[in-house]
C-alpha cells in the first residue's frame, strides 16, 4: 500500500530542440514516498529538502496527483512524502521529477491502469504550474528513460530515441536561480527563416546521429541558434564553460533546460570526468557556488 520511488534530473532541450527534445539522467533525482489512505483525495503530508508549498494545488506533485487521481476515481485517497533533491530553478527538470515521480507511484498503486504517453499527460498539469506553460521535454525522458522527442501536445504523442551506449552527460549547476517562466518571457516571437532552417536541420541531425552512434555528428548537432543567444546572458560565464568543455573533448555543450544548469555530452566516461573537471577550474575561480555531476544518460 505504499511505494518508494526515485525520479530522476532531466535535461530539456538538448540545444537545438527546444521544448521538444530531452534525456535523462541517472544519478540525480527526487525521491518520494507514495502511500495509500483510507481517507480520500491528495495530501502532501511532508516536504523535505526546500521549502515548497504543501497545499495540494499550488504543489506541482499536488496538481500532477490531482490530475490522475481525478481521472482514475479510485475508491481510496494517497498520502506524498517528497525527499527532493534537484533544486527548483536548476534547469535539471526538479518541478517535472516531482510531477512524474507522482503520477508514476500512484500509477503502481492503482495497478497500472495507464500507459506512460497518458502519465506524461496527467504530469504535464503539475509541470505547467511551474512553468505557466504545458510541455512535457522534462516530462517525458523522466518517465520514459533514455532520449525522447515530444512529437506533438495535443495529443500527446513522445517518442523514443535510442541512446548511444558509450555516451555521458556532465552537467554544472552555478547556484543561482533561473525561472522558466521569466526565461520563457525573453525568447523572441518571431524567428528568422535562416535560424530556422538552421535548427532544424540540427534536430534532424542529432536523431539521425542517436540512430547511428554517430558522435562527431552528434556534437555538429549540438547548435541552438534560436533560443541560446537569448537566455545565455542569464548564465555567467556560459560562453568560458562550454570552451573549456569543447576544448577537453566534449562533443558539444547546451543549457539544460531553461538554465542556469550547463550540460555538456562526452563518449566514455574518461572525456567526461576530464571536462567535469574542466568546468570546475572554470567555475571556481568565479567565487560563484556550483556543483557539478557527470551521469549516463538512462
Ligand atoms: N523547454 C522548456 C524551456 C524546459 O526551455 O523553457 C524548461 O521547463
Amino acid at each position: 500500500n505504499q511505494i518508494k520511488i526515485f525520479s530522476p534530473a532531466t535535461v530539456a532541450n538538448v540545444s537545438c530542440g527546444f521544448d521538444v527534445l530531452g534525456f535523462c539522467l541517472d544519478t540525480v533525482g527526487d525521491e518520494m514516498i507514495i502511500r495509500k489512505t483510507v481517507e480520500k483525495g491528495i495530501k502532501i503530508t511532508k516536504i523535505d529538502g526546500f521549502d515548497l508549498p504543501l497545499e495540494t494545488k499550488k504543489n506541482v506533485a499536488g496538481v500532477a496527483a490531482l490530475a490522475i487521481y481525478e481521472d482514475a476515481k479510485p475508491d481510496c485517497g494517497f498520502e506524498i512524502e517528497i525527499y527532493k533533491k534537484i533544486k527548483p530553478g536548476s534547469g535539471i527538470g526538479s518541478s517535472s521529477a516531482s510531477a512524474s515521480g507522482v503520477v508514476f507511484a500512484i500509477n503502481e498503486l492503482l495497478g497500472k491502469p495507464y500507459n506512460k504517453t497518458q502519465l506524461s499527460d496527467f504530469a504535464m498539469k503539475g509541470e505547467a504550474v511551474a512553468s505557466g506553460s504545458e510541455h512535457a521535454d522534462n516530462i517525458a525522458p523522466g518517465i520514459f528513460g533514455g532520449f525522447t522527442l515530444v512529437k506533438s501536445n495535443q495529443p500527446l504523442k513522445i517518442l523514443e530515441l535510442p541512446t548511444p551506449s558509450n555516451l555521458y552527460a556532465t552537467l554544472i549547476h552555478p547556484q543561482i536561480e533561473v525561472k522558466t517562466a521569466e526565461a520563457r518571457n525573453i525568447l523572441p516571437k518571431n524567428i528568422p527563416m535562416q535560424d530556422a532552417i538552421t535548427q532544424w536541420s540540427n534536430v534532424g541531425s542529432l536523431v539521425h546521429a542517436l540512430h547511428t552512434n554517430d558522435y562527431p555528428l552528434l556534437g555538429e548537432a549540438l547548435q541552438d541558434v534560436i533560443v541560446e543567444p537569448h537566455r545565455s546572458k542569464l548564465i555567467p560565464h556560459y560562453n568560458e564553460v562550454k570552451k573549456a568543455a569543447i576544448s577537453n573533448g566534449a562533443l558539444g555543450s547546451g543549457i539544460s533546460g531553461s538554465g542556469p544548469s550547463i550540460f555538456s555530452l562526452s563518449e566514455g566516461i574518461e572525456t567526461a570526468k576530464k571536462v567535469e573537471q574542466a568546468i570546475q577550474e572554470v567555475y571556481t575561480k568565479t567565487g560563484i557556488e556550483f556543483y557539478t555531476f557527470t551521469s549516463k544518460i538512462n
